[in-house]
């Protein structure tokens, strides 16, 4: 399964995006998650690893499996994890982002972990820090750790991602589920489908490399993997579809609607997920095709390998990588 050769190494401080990552660093990640599914299924989880460091998980914006799966996979690395959320940060007394960023800066973390509603901004607080950053997801920019979960997920199912034909469904407007992943299986030599209404993604998206559908049946047809994503309200600032009844009759993964695809392939979903409006509650719990659950275990597996990864990357004060 691993094809990754002895001597690459990532090379950079930050994991921000998945776009302009090599293969071969896709690869590097994915094995090392490996190794970590097969630690978290044992009785003791723990290890020493990363004793002595320091994790700063700060979500500007709620998460219940992100926040979590970094929180558990520092601890099982032996970190010391702090958790910070905006409502009960100084952001709500008016502070900046920039100076709450300073002011961790200035503890001495070794990795923090970022979301926040503003494409960019965690790379722009990343400029200004000394230590790694990861990129929890941003605005509707990326959330790298997402794809490397879901191509993992796959790699574990299916050996490879090599040749599979993927369709990412629902709104890709405003998600950074579908940027990362695009970016993800494209590198990797998957094809990559998107399947929503025509207000739902943005015309620039067929410069990716992807084919572009606005009808599930046709869009599904030979599909080996459909990956379901929940209408992102939150970042809706119109009207973008007439309603949900109608969204789910359309858009909504149901069984009339899987007969198109391969009759063995895999329903996916980041969470959370919005039973009823993209996808009918027996497909989300058809544990024979649906690996949504297996995804939330890999989420653990991969955000270990990402903290391993970055924290044995960074120079000392001599330069050498510690
Ligand atoms: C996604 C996110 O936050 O971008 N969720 C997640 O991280 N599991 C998708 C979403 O919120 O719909």
């Amino acid at each position: 399964m691993s094809d990754a050769p002895k001597d690459i190494r990532y090379s950079q401080r930050h994991l921000l995006g998945i776009e302009g990552l090599s293969p071969e660093e896709i690869v590097l990640f994915l094995d090392r998650s490996e190794s970590y599914v097969e630690q978290n299924r044992q009785a003791d989880k723990k290890k020493t690893l990363l004793r002595g460091r320091t994790i700063i998980n700060l979500f500007f914006e709620s998460s219940t499996r992100t926040r979590t799966s970094f929180e558990l996979a520092g601890k099982r690395l032996g970190a010391d994890v702090i958790n910070m959320s905006v409502s009960t940060s100084a952001i709500k007394k008016g502070e900046t982002l920039m100076d709450t960023a300073m002011t961790l800066n200035a503890m001495h973390p070794d990795v923090l972990v970022v979301r926040h509603s503003a494409s960019g901004a965690v790379k722009l607080l990343s400029e200004k820090v000394n230590c790694a950053v990861i990129n929890a997801g941003d605005g509707s920019h990326e959330h790298p750790t997402q794809a490397l979960l879901d191509a993992l997920t796959i790699r574990r199912r299916r050996g490879s991602l090599s040749g599979l034909l993927v369709a990412i469904c629902g709104d890709i407007t405003h998600s950074r589920v579908a940027r990362s992943n695009i970016y993800l299986l494209s590198t990797m030599g998957a094809r990559v489908r998107l399947i929503a209404p025509k207000t739902l993604v943005p015309a620039a998206m067929e410069r990716m490399g992807v084919e572009v559908f606005h009808d599930m049946n046709e869009g599904l047809k030979g599909c080996d993997i459909v990956m379901m994503l929940r209408l992102q309200s939150e970042r809706m600032h119109a009207n973008y579809f007439p309603s949900v009844r109608e969204y789910f009759h359309f858009f909504g993964l149901d069984y009339e609607k899987l007969e198109n695809t391969k009759p063995d392939a895999l329903i996916m979903h980041p969470g959370p997920m919005n039973r009823g409006v993209e996808i009918d509650s027996e497909v989300a719990d058809d544990f024979g095709r649906s690996v949504i659950r297996e995804q939330v275990e890999m989420g653990v597996a991969v955000r270990m390998a990402c903290l391993d990864i970055l924290t044995h990357n960074q120079p000392d004060e001599g330069g050498r990588n510690i």
